[in-house]
């Protein structure tokens, strides 16, 4: 069976909602009150999971390069930045709503919707259909400013983060040691009043963006978009992505957004199909134009013998939607001596918790003391677990099931020779080593290169 096949059968969107549910990854948010549609609340090793994400992303673009700096800006902008952007004026879906049902629907996706009658029929499929003329609907959240709610006060929760970068050009350029080619890269919330939302964590009404403006001399615009297209491919490919789930799909010029030159987009097999994972835009001049225009203040490079507005180009990335990424890739079901498991085959790096410390028998006094010296040593380094509950195999399935890469197991042995089992994760091939080795193999064994079965 082809390595596709094998995912196609056993990751769904489902069963990966499932597993992040019953582990502490995500839950549905406000779940006592029954939910509220597309949001969803981090446990502890989702908060874990998507902050390694952030790092890794963070570490790619700023730690490793010399180009570019960070900035984290504010959520609520002036509502000038999201009139000169076209956000106020164009950022919107065509809705259509269905008389019948009461459900409301985008245009543009009535084929991949279901029917509220009839949930195998599309909607306007059947003759008690009536559905309305397709009507744009503005997808900012918006909010006020101050006590007094009035036409004066009104604001919007940022639909993206890259605004924020723009706005901010003037002072990153005067006061950090900065010139084209560089970039700005920012972390953080976005929202969206999204219409079709669902399927788990890809598209959601608050979300984290992870985007990088890099500002460039407009003669090598075209160079730097082949560039980045190629590096953000990598990052995904490092982290232990297939590379047979990645693609680049190039957009057509009718796709094209009103701000892009040219926009590829990075696309996932996930379960539900080819979907964006991250998009890499030219943006041209657009923003710093548009911002200029608006304020008033001129947002140009002043070089020694050059005066240029810089074009942008955009890689814009999605926390949310690379952790679920990961997780899809990362999900697996086989069958270990006549019992079932399922493990996350995440990278080391991405994996919650690096290594689990676990006494053979719990009760065993000489056992558990021996292991919670060495847990104790190990957390101080890494993110690392002890358990002495239920039984060992239960316990290597828990740790399976939220992609711990590594379990050291204390036995009667190591309380003679000091040595203990390191257990691979993914082979399942048990090592024995010494208990003072263990703190350094483990560091060195995150900084290597990982690759999914390898
Ligand atoms: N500044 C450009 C921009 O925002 P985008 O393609 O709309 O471009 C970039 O968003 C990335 O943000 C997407 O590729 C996706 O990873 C993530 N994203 C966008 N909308 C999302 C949503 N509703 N839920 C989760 N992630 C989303």
């Amino acid at each position: 069976m082809s390595e596709l096949e094998r995912y196609e059968g056993s990751a769904t969107i489902e069963k990966v909602a499932a597993l992040a549910r019953r582990r502490g990854f995500v839950y549905p948010s406000s779940d006592i009150y029954g939910g509220l549609g597309s949001s969803f609340d981090y446990g502890h090793y989702g908060v874990l999971l998507k902050q390694n994400v952030k790092n890794a992303w963070q570490r790619a673009m700023v730690q490793e390069r010399e180009d570019i700096v960070l900035l984290d800006s504010a959520i609520i902008l002036h509502p000038q930045v999201w009139v000169a952007s076209g956000h106020v004026g164009g950022f919107s879906d065509p809705l259509v709503d269905c008389r019948t049902c009461k459900l409301r629907f985008r245009a543009d996706h009535i084929g991949e919707s279901s029917c509220g009658k009839r949930p195998s029929k599309h909607p306007g499929d059947t003759p008690d259909c009536d559905l309305t003329e397709a009507r744009e609907f503005n997808l900012m959240f918006e909010t006020s400013i101050g006590p007094v709610r009035d036409a004066g006060s009104l604001a919007y929760l940022r639909p993206e983060t890259a605004q924020g970068i723009f706005v901010n050009f003037k002072n990153v350029t005067s006061s950090l040691r900065v010139k084209p080619p560089f970039g700005i890269a920012q972390i953080g919330k976005s929202f969206r009043n999204e219409i079709t939302p669902g399927n788990f964590l890809f598209r959601m009404r608050e979300f984290e963006q992870m985007e990088m403006e890099f500002f460039v001399p407009p003669a090598d615009d075209e160079q730097w978009f082949e560039y980045w297209v190629e590096e953000r491919r990598q990052w995904y490919l490092q982290l232990g992505m297939r590379e047979s789930h990645l693609r680049v799909r190039v957009h057509e010029k009718t796709e094209l957004s009103h701000y892009s030159k040219a926009t590829s987009d990075l696309e996932y097999l996930f379960p539900i199909g080819w979907s964006e994972l991250e998009g890499i835009a030219n943006r041209t001049n657009f923003d710093l134009s548009a911002h200029a225009e608006h304020s008033g203040t001129k947002l140009e490079w002043i070089g020694h013998e050059e005066r240029y507005v810089p074009y942008v180009i955009e890689p814009a990335a999605g926390a949310d939607r690379a952790a679920l990424a990961f997780l899809v890739d990362a999900y697996d079901e086989e069958e270990v001596a006549g019992d079932q498991r399922t493990v996350l085959r995440l990278h080391p790096r991405l994996a919650p918790v690096k290594v689990a410390v676990l006494p053979l028998i719990g009760r065993d006094e000489g056992m558990t003391g021996k292991a919670r010296a060495l847990y104790e040593e190990l957390r101080r380094v890494l993110p690392a677990e002890y358990d002495d509950s239920a039984s060992i195999g239960k316990r290597y399935r828990r740790q399976d099931e939220i992609g711990t890469p590594w379990a050291l197991t204390i036995d009667q042995q190591t309380l003679e020779d000091d040595t203990v089992t390191i257990r691979d994760r993914d082979t399942l091939a048990q090592e024995r080593i010494p208990i003072s080795g263990a703190r350094q193999l483990l560091q060195d064994r995150l900084e290597q290169p990982w690759s999914p079965r390898s």
